[in-house]
C-alpha cells in the first residue's frame, strides 16, 4: 500500500481509538513532508480538532504516539503546529520496495472497461508530413499509450483527407508538368512527388493571377478566373461524378502518398488501429442536417443553404450545407462522430488537432449537443500549439516548412555525430550502431516535444534535444544504459538479484528513490486525467536525475556486504524497469548500451 493511503487508514484507527469517532477519509490530509522538517509524510491535523477537542500540537502528539505504539511501520514523529510529521520504519520501506520489485505490471492501472477513441495525424494527401504533424503524431501516440496504462481500451484512428480541391491541384499539375514521373521512375518518395506537384500548381496559378491583374483585373477576380483554378474545380466535379479517368489518376496519386506516409509513420514508430478516408465519410452528416432542420435548430435560407445560429451561445452563425447541397468541413465531422460513437460505444473521443481549429471543435461539440446527443460531452479536443525551429516560423507559402522526413534524417545524423564524438561505441557492430543512432535520434525528438505542455507553442532545437545531460531523452536513455551495464557486470561476476534481501538497513538516498518509484502509478493517473504525457516525461527525468545522484555517492559493484550489494542491484533493476515503462508510454526505446 502506498504511504499516503497507509497513513489515512491508520490515522482513522487512531482517531477511533483515541476520540471514539469514525471520520471519513476526506478528513485526513496527507502530504509529503517539507524538506526543512524531519519526516517522510505529514498529516494535517486541523480538520481533526473539532473531534479531538485538543490543541493542534496535542492532537498531533496523541495521534503520533498512538501510531508509533500500534504500528510497526511508523518509527517516529514530531509535531510542528498543526502538522504531524511521520517517519516510516525501515521495514516499511523494504516492504514497499519488495512489492515494487515483484510487480511486473507496476504502473498498469486496473481495467476500467471504458473504450476511448483517439484520432490523430489526419493529414491531407497533397503534401508530405511536416514538423506540426510530428508533434501531432507524438502526442496522439503517447496519450493513447497513457490512457492504456490507465486501464482504458484505446482505439487509435487516423482520418486521411484524400479528396477535395487540394489533391485535384496536385493531379492537374502532374498532368501538365509531371512528364509521367512516378516514384519508381524518379526515385522520389511518393508523398514528396505529389507535394512537388502541389507546389508546381501554385506556381502556375500565381503566374496566371499575376498576368490577369497586370491586364487590369482585380486580384479577387483574377484568383477566381485563373484558368488553372477553373480546371481544378472542373476536375473535382468530375471526381464527384465518378469520371473513370479522374478517379483512376486520383487513386494512383493517393496510393503514392500512402506509401510515403507509411514510411514516415514506420520511421516514427507509429501505427493506427483504423484509418478513415474522407472520400468515404464526406457524405456523412447530411442526414444530421435534415434532423436539425426537423428539430428546428437549423435554418434553411432562400438559396438553399443550411445554417446553425450559435449567436446566443456567443459564437457565429455556422454554415452546414452550401446552396448547391454540398457539405462543408464540419458536416462530415458531425456525421463521423455519430457513426463512431454508435459503432464502438465510445466512452470518450479525443481529437488531437492543432489549436488553429479550437473554434471548429467548440462548434462541433455545441451542435452535437443541440442535436440531443448526450455523448457530445465526451468529446475532447486535445489542442496543441505550433512548433518552431530556431531558424524561425514555418510558412508553407514561403517554403520554410520543416519536412518530417528531412528532420528525422537530420536528427539521425546529429545523434551519430554526438555518439561518435563520445567514442564509447567503437567496438559495436555497424548494424547495432545504426540501431542505436536511430533510437537516440527518436528519443531526443520525441522527448523534447512531449515534455512540453501540449497547449504551449514550442521551439524545437535539434542540438539541445540530443544533449546527453539535462532534461533530454538521451540523458534518460544514457541513465538506463548505465544501469544495464552495471547489471551486466554483476552477472558476469555471477551475482544476480531479483528479490529484496531481508534485514537491510536502507540509506536515506535509497528511501528517496523508493518513494519516487512508488509515485509512478500516481503519475500515470495524473497524466491520464490531464491528457498530458508531459507528466510522465518529467517524472522519468526526475527519476533518472535522482538515480544519478544516488549512484554518484553509493558504491554498487564495489560494495563488499553481499546483502547490501544485492539490495542495490534490485533497486537498480527497479529504476530501469520504471524508466522503460514510462518511456514506453512516450514511444521511446531505451538502449541496453550506448
Ligand atoms: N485534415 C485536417 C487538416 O489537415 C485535420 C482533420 C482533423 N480531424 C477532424 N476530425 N476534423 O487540417
Amino acid at each position: 500500500m502506498s504511504p499516503d493511503k497507509f497513513i489515512v487508514e491508520k490515522a482513522k484507527s487512531a482517531v477511533a481509538a483515541l476520540f471514539s469517532a469514525d471520520l471519513p477519509d476526506s478528513s485526513f490530509q496527507v502530504q509529503v513532508t517539507r524538506k526543512e522538517f524531519e519526516g517522510d509524510y505529514t498529516l494535517v491535523v486541523f480538520p481533526l480538532l473539532k473531534t479531538s477537542k485538543l490543541s493542534p500540537e496535542a492532537t498531533g502528539q496523541a495521534i503520533g504516539e498512538w501510531l508509533k505504539a500500534n504500528t510497526d511501520q511508523i518509527a517516529g514523529y514530531n509535531t510542528v503546529k498543526g502538522f504531524l510529521n511521520l517517519s516510516f520504519s525501515n521495514s516499511y520501506w523494504s516492504g514497499l520496495f519488495s512489492s515494487i520489485a515483484s510487480d511486473s505490471n507496476f504502473g498498469q492501472l486496473p481495467s476500467t472497461g471504458k473504450t476511448i477513441m483517439v484520432e490523430f495525424s489526419s493529414p491531407n494527401t497533397n503534401k508530405p508530413l511536416h514538423l506540426g504533424h510530428i508533434r501531432n503524431n507524438l502526442l496522439g501516440w503517447s496519450v493513447s499509450k497513457l490512457l492504456e496504462a490507465n486501464g482504458h481500451k484505446v482505439m487509435k484512428v487516423n482520418l486521411v483527407n484524400d479528396r477535395g480541391i487540394h489533391i485535384c491541384k496536385s493531379m492537374l499539375a502532374w498532368l501538365k508538368t509531371g512528364n509521367g514521373e512516378t516514384p519508381e521512375s524518379s526515385g522520389k518518395k511518393g508523398d514528396h512527388l505529389v507535394g512537388d506537384c502541389y507546389v508546381a500548381f501554385n506556381n502556375i496559378y500565381k503566374k496566371e493571377v499575376d498576368e490577369l491583374t497586370s491586364g487590369g483585373m482585380s486580384k479577387e477576380d483574377a484568383e477566381k478566373n485563373a484558368p488553372s483554378m477553373k480546371e481544378a474545380q472542373e476536375m473535382l466535379l468530375k471526381w464527384e461524378q465518378g469520371d473513370p479517368e479522374v478517379v483512376g489518376l486520383w487513386k494512383k496519386m493517393n496510393s503514392w502518398v500512402y506509401d510515403g506516409f507509411a514510411k514516415t509513420y514506420a520511421d516514427l514508430g507509429i501505427s493506427f488501429d483504423r484509418t478513415y478516408y474522407e472520400s468515404q465519410t464526406y457524405l456523412l452528416g447530411k442526414a444530421l442536417v435534415q434532423k436539425g432542420l426537423d428539430m428546428g435548430i437549423f435554418e434553411r435560407e432562400a438559396d438553399g443553404s443550411v445554417w446553425c445560429d450559435l449567436t446566443a451561445d456567443g459564437l457565429d452563425r455556422k454554415l452546414l450545407l452550401r446552396g448547391d447541397g454540398t457539405s462543408v468541413y464540419i458536416t462530415q465531422d458531425l456525421g463521423t462522430a455519430e457513426q463512431r460513437f454508435s459503432e464502438y460505444s465510445l466512452d470518450e473521443h479525443i481529437y488531437v488537432v492543432g489549436n488553429e481549429q479550437n473554434y471548429h471543435f467548440q462548434v462541433l461539440k455545441l451542435i452535437l449537443k443541440k442535436l440531443g446527443f448526450t455523448w457530445a460531452d465526451s468529446i475532447y479536443h486535445l489542442s496543441y500549439g505550433m512548433v518552431e525551429l530556431p531558424e524561425g516560423k514555418m510558412k508553407s507559402r514561403e517554403g520554410t516548412v520543416v519536412d518530417a522526413d528531412d528532420l528525422l534524417e537530420k536528427m539521425y545524423n546529429t545523434a551519430k555525430e554526438t555518439s561518435m564524438e563520445l567514442g564509447k561505441i567503437d567496438n559495436m557492430e555497424p548494424a547495432e550502431q545504426d540501431e542505436l543512432f536511430r533510437t537516440l535520434s527518436l528519443g531526443a525528438l520525441k522527448y523534447f516535444i512531449i515534455k512540453v505542455d501540449p497547449k504551449k507553442t514550442m521551439l524545437f532545437d535539434p542540438k539541445e534535444s540530443i544533449d546527453f545531460n539535462g532534461n533530454t531523452g538521451p540523458f534518460i536513455q544514457y541513465t538506463h544504459a548505465r544501469i544495464k551495464s552495471i547489471l551486466r557486470k554483476a552477472s558476469e561476476k555471477g551475482i544476480s538479484a531479483s528479490e529484496v534481501p531481508s534485514g537491510v538497513e536502507l540509506s536515506p538516498k535509497e528511501v528517496r528513490l523508493i518513494k519516487l518509484l512508488d509515485m509512478y502509478p500516481g503519475k500515470v493517473a495524473e497524466g491520464g486525467l490531464a491528457h498530458s504525457p508531459a507528466v510522465i516525461a518529467n517524472y522519468a527525468y526526475d527519476l533518472a536525475k535522482e538515480f544519478n545522484q544516488y549512484y554518484h555517492d553509493t558504491p554498487v559493484l564495489k560494495e563488499e556486504n553481499q546483502k547490501l550489494l544485492q539490495c542495490r542491484l534490485v533497486l537498480l533493476s527497479c529504476v530501469a524497469k520504471v524508466l522503460v515503462k514510462a518511456m514506453d508510454i512516450l514511444g521511446i526505446k531505451l538502449p541496453e548500451r550506448m
